[in-house]
């Protein structure tokens, strides 16, 4: 072809490659940057000892207090500055109601106790959420069949302030009952515990990826406790269809009290996530939950992805879609391909 007859005659300035020519020239004009300072480690914390490996998430383990402490002073070598912890509970500490999740010497309490002392400069985020500690696994109290409102957000409020008063730093509710970052608010100013953190898991769906987590925390298959208990968490988590919805939750748990907020899960919901960064220009966050890392982590598994680049992409992806940061289970991995 000819330059006359070249698609570019018309408009000769216009070569999008040439900035991508070299590795310097792509650094140059990047627009979105990725950094340890974008995790926060989503990390399972077990009351047993040592390390156990989650079978449904090869390189995820399961961490003692102990463990968990070290991997907080880990954290703070590599510049992840928080670490958002879940628990694995044994089954004979789970009722109906969750009544463990508020106990002051529960495997939360003691861990967050541990991590601050280990590495004080780390961030510590607690969920605040019923299901590793209920029976049935759900996130609520249950009366014929219903998630009650009222009833588990004054279980939330005592598993908050007890998280609070052990150290945490961030509460994060990931219940999606109404109302209940507001209670969680009152009850914090109430007992002077101002300067406690509320990241709300605000637009969170009834998502499948959750999959795997269920394993990382021993949680009940739901609707199998008894027979009339719901299978999924349809009535209380978002239906993934919606989108306006997602910005009525979100401007609610900011009147109410929260400092940042959560979408979950992550990549297959970034529409979301752009959506509450250009309406709210708040402080987002996104969870790329279990599901994702298991995708990720049996791909490349299979040598069917490159896993260095599958990760780093899949992180950037959050940055350009505006997050604030991500909370990943591939944090430290990713902190040490950054070269930390
Ligand atoms: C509990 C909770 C869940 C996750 C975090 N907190 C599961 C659920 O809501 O069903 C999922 C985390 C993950 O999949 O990595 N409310």
């Amino acid at each position: 072809m000819s330059p006359s007859q070249s698609p570019l005659a018309a408009y000769p300035a216009l070569r999008l490659r040439r900035p991508r020519q070299a590795a310097w020239s792509r650094r140059l004009v990047r627009e979105s940057s990725l950094t340890p300072n974008d995790f926060i480690w989503s990390m399972v914390v077990h009351e047993g000892d040592g390390r156990v490996p989650v079978a449904a998430m090869p390189g995820v383990e399961r961490l003692s207090v102990k463990e968990a402490a070290k991997a907080a002073r880990e954290a703070q070598k590599l510049g992840i500055p928080a670490i958002a912890i879940f628990p694995q509970i044994d089954g004979a500490r789970k009722d109906p109601l969750g009544r463990h999740a508020a106990d002051p010497n529960g495997v939360i309490p003691n861990a967050v106790k541990a991590m601050k002392d280990a590495a004080p400069d780390i961030g510590v985020m607690c969920d605040v959420a019923l299901d590793p500690f209920t029976d049935h696994g759900h996130d609520g109290v249950i009366e014929d069949g219903r998630i009650l409102n009222e009833a588990t957000i004054e279980r939330l409020v005592e598993q908050g302030l007890m998280q609070a008063r052990a150290g945490c730093d961030i509460l994060a509710p990931s219940d999606m009952m109404d109302g209940r970052v507001g209670a969680l608010r009152t009850a914090l100013e109430a007992e002077g515990l101002i300067d406690t953190m509320i990241m709300s898991y605000a637009a969170k769906y009834a998502s499948a990826f959750y999959g795997p987590y269920r394993e990382a925390i021993g949680s009940a298959r739901l609707g199998a406790a008894a027979p009339n208990q719901p299978g999924d968490k349809a009535t209380y988590q978002m239906d993934p269809g919606n989108s306006d919805e997602a910005l009525r939750e979100v401007a609610l748990d900011l009147a109410e009290g929260a400092d940042m907020v959560m979408v979950k899960p992550g990549l297959p919901y970034l529409d979301i996530v752009r959506r509450v960064v250009e309406t709210f220009r708040v402080p987002t966050f996104a969870f790329q939950v279990s599901g994702e890392y298991a995708m990720i982590a049996a791909a490349t598994a299979n040598g069917w992805l490159d896993r260095d680049r599958a990760v780093l992409e899949s992180l950037m992806a959050f940055k350009r879609a505006g997050c604030a940061g991500v909370i990943t289970y591939f944090a430290p991995e990713a902190a040490r391909l950054l070269g930390a």
